[in-house]
């Protein structure tokens, strides 16, 4: 035990961002229950939790030490809210119906608007947003692996800095921001990938090693860096690389571009978006809280956003068949 925090952690979505940050926070000490559905808890209940990392790290965490629920209950100083973006605005019902007013719920999901969609359907909690910049996959029931690396971003408020040293404890270092909104757009441009990752059918790594793709997931982010231009919104950087010279990158040859974002290429060749694994079982995907934040933005500033436009457009059809970088080029018009 090292930094057990202000109080109890309750993780509201189970998954693999809840596993991952619930589980580590246990590990430096603090009590953390987890609250998700039956596909994941009997996993955690059979295996326990094994959360692995780019850098070789290893925490284990036996079934029995795990605390699971299917409902959110008190007590709890710190909500983590990690469920997809369709379900936000149900699970922040849930959480107004049991917690009492004023608990923090920081909210650990890509996309410019999930705190807001919580606050509206739960304002008597704090719902502050959060940003996650690394990957992390479900390699199995009960293990989750973080296949790239970065630093925990949130809004700064008074509820949350009590908790900074539990987060560097378990070596998860979290930054508060006077204004989020910048990191979470820096984020949002990078996400734009996520939908052509998952469409395309590949691998992550194989993926960005086809320049088609390349060549798509740039247009996007061009699209998207000038609607926040228009919003006068400056994004931040999350990657090795400032968002506006990202499309750059991704347009090299690829030649230079094994040379040039070797970093970027250091995946696991098995990791795919968390997009591609809702394609893949048939889920609601992340679309309309980032190609669908773009368009929404876009309007507000009498501006249009085709190209992420289209995208919805063709993810919006139930499984869609894989479209490949070329072919996806001309749906397109890239
Ligand atoms: N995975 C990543 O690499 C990563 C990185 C950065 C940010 N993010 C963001 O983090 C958020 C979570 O992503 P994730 O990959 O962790 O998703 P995930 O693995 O699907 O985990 C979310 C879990 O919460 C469950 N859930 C939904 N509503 C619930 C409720 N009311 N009560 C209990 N459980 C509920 C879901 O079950 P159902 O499937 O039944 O809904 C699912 O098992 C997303 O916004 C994602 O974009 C993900």
């Amino acid at each position: 035990m090292t930094a057990p925090g202000p109080g109890p952690v309750l993780v509201m979505g189970a998954g693999s961002v809840g596993c991952y940050i619930g589980g580590r926070l246990q590990a430096a000490g603090a009590e953390v229950r987890y609250v998700g559905r039956a596909r994941v808890l009997d996993g955690l209940r059979a295996q326990g939790l094994v959360l692995t990392d780019l850098a070789g790290g290893r925490v284990e965490l036996p079934a029995s030490n795990l605390k699971l629920l299917d409902a959110p209950a008190p007590p709890a100083a710190l909500v983590l809210l990690c469920v997809k973006s369709g379900a936000t605005g149900a699970a922040a019902r849930e959480l107004a119906s049991v917690l009492p007013a004023g608990t923090p719920v920081l909210s650990l999901q890509n996309g410019v608007d999930n705190a807001a969609v919580a606050a509206a359907q739960a304002p008597a909690l704090r719902c502050l947003p959060g940003m996650v910049p690394y990957n992390i996959a479900e390699l199995g029931p009960g293990r989750f692996h973080r296949g790239t690396g970065g630093r925990l971003a949130a809004q700064d408020d008074p509820l949350l800095r009590p908790w900074l040293p539990l987060f560097e404890a378990a070596g998860l270092p979290l930054a508060l921001h006077a204004d989020l909104r910048p990191v979470q757009w820096g984020k949002l441009v990078i996400n734009l990938n996520n939908p052509v990752n998952a469409l395309s059918g590949l691998p992550l790594r194989e993926q960005l090693l086809d320049r088609d793709c390349r060549l798509v997931w740039a247009a996007l982010q061009r699209e998207a860096l000038a609607v926040l231009d228009a919003a006068g919104i400056v994004p931040a950087q999350v990657l090795s690389l400032p968002p506006r010279r990202l499309p750059g990158l991704l347009r090299l040859p690829n030649w230079a571009f094994r040379r040039l974002a070797a970093r970027m290429l250091r995946i696991d060749p098995r990791a795919r978006s968390s997009m591609a694994d809702d394609l893949a079982l048939g889920r609601p995907t992340e679309i309309d809280a980032l190609s669908g934040a773009v368009v929404r933005l876009a309007r507000e500033h009498g501006r249009a956003a085709p190209l992420n436009e289209r995208l919805m457009a063709l993810l919006s059809v139930p499984r869609p068949v894989p479209i490949g970088g070329r072919a996806l080029r001309r749906a397109l018009g890239v």
